[in-house]
């Protein structure tokens, strides 16, 4: 963290999940699970449900809304107590908006281009996707940064686009001449940054993979876990003794990653206690230990959705603090930037 971030604002973790279909344990080892351990520490915790971001591709309305929470389900099944974080959806406060407005006259186009989630997500038909998908940085940024947050939990996929984040705020503090925005510090710790597919080691595990066999999903049954596992792809050696011998071998190492994540151990530790044993002997014990991990998060996760209400009088009920804080900091942008402002 830069010093004048240091000293100048307070601490305030913020960070952001697409509800955009199923979550899967990617999300949940790479975000949620890290999201609920950063509560009760020494900053301010506020998570948020980024409809917005969703809608940058084509989104069913019925289903979106069902999504939205069911993913607000799923935090709180991860133990995201609204108690204790600031737990809402997006949309619910305008502020993000608009200093996405704000920032997409900061960001350069360039900057957009570049995006390689942008690059997966456009592939040749750059000209045909939303402008909202191109210019999803800047709203990303504006999540961020209209709470002024100093540290942002994510999974490695993020971390280009946090970079974009700090780069705005740098040109729009040096633009006005203003210590008006931190710079932000990601938080993409522990072995779980990147949680690959079953079926590919060389690609990340992903809600919008083809393939349902490629991901576990929070909402999963125990069976579907332990067969994805048992038909995960590896290789035909036995586990080595440390991670070095998994250097080129991304499926077990996945594996690997998976059981110490879910276990709270280093991958050391677990290859301790599986060396020389094949697949056939450590795939049980990771899907036991899946099993055993995310079956009451799913239990949870239904019991959240059998109260619809309760939820969406949660989410409101954060928006409301949400809005409290960001407001004044979009006023002061707004101030910043010349624009009138005479309302009484
Ligand atoms: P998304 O589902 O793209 O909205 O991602 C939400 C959060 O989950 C972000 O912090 C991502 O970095 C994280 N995430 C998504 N997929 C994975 C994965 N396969 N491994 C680790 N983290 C992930
Ligand atoms: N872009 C993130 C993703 O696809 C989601 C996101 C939107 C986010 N705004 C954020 C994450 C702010 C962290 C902070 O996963």
């Amino acid at each position: 963290m830069t010093e004048t971030t240091k000293t100048r604002f307070t601490p305030r973790i913020f960070s952001g999940i697409q509800p955009s279909g199923g979550l899967t344990l990617g999300n949940y080892l790479g975000a949620l699970k890290r999201f609920a351990a950063l509560q009760g520490g020494e900053a301010e915790t506020i998570y948020c449900l980024v409809d917005l971001h969703a809608i940058t591709v084509w989104q069913e309305p019925e289903t979106l809304r069902l999504n939205i929470r069911e993913a607000a389900a799923a935090f709180m099944a991860a133990g995201v107590d609204p108690a204790q974080s600031v737990l809402f959806n997006q949309s619910q406060v305008s502020a993000h908006a608009e200093m996405g407005w704000l920032f997409n006259t900061v960001a350069r186009v360039g900057w957009m281009y570049r995006m390689t989630q942008f690059k997966d997500k456009a592939g040749k038909n750059t000209e045909n996707v939303s402008l909202g998908l191109l210019a999803y940085p800047a709203l990303m940024a504006a999540d961020i940064l209209t709470y002024q947050a100093t540290a942002v939990p994510v999974g490695e996929d993020q971390k280009q686009h946090l970079e974009l984040t700090r780069d705005i705020a740098a040109k729009f503090n040096h633009d006005y001449g203003v210590e008006q925005f931190p710079i932000t510090e990601p938080l993409i710790e522990g072995v779980a940054t990147r949680v690959m597919s079953l079926r590919d080691g060389s690609k990340k595990m992903s809600k919008s993979d083809p393939s349902d066999a490629s991901r576990i999903n929070l909402t999963d049954s125990a069976d579907a876990i332990a067969q994805k596992i048992r038909k995960a792809r590896t290789d035909a050696d036995p586990l080595p003794g440390t991670t070095d011998g998994l250097k080129d071998r991304p499926e077990a190492r996945n594996l690997v990653n998976i059981y110490a994540a879910l276990a709270d151990q280093t991958p050391d530790q677990v290859l301790s206690q599986f060396e020389g044993q094949g697949f056939g002997a450590f795939k049980p014990a990771l899907a036991d230990l899946a099993v055993t991990s995310l079956e009451p998060i799913t239990k949870r996760m239904n019991d959240f959705m059998a109260d619809p209400a309760e939820i969406d009088r949660i989410l409101g009920k954060g928006a409301i603090r949400a809005d409290e804080i960001a407001t004044p900091i979009l006023e002061r942008t707004k101030e910043i930037m010349g624009l009138l402002r005479t309302r009484p």
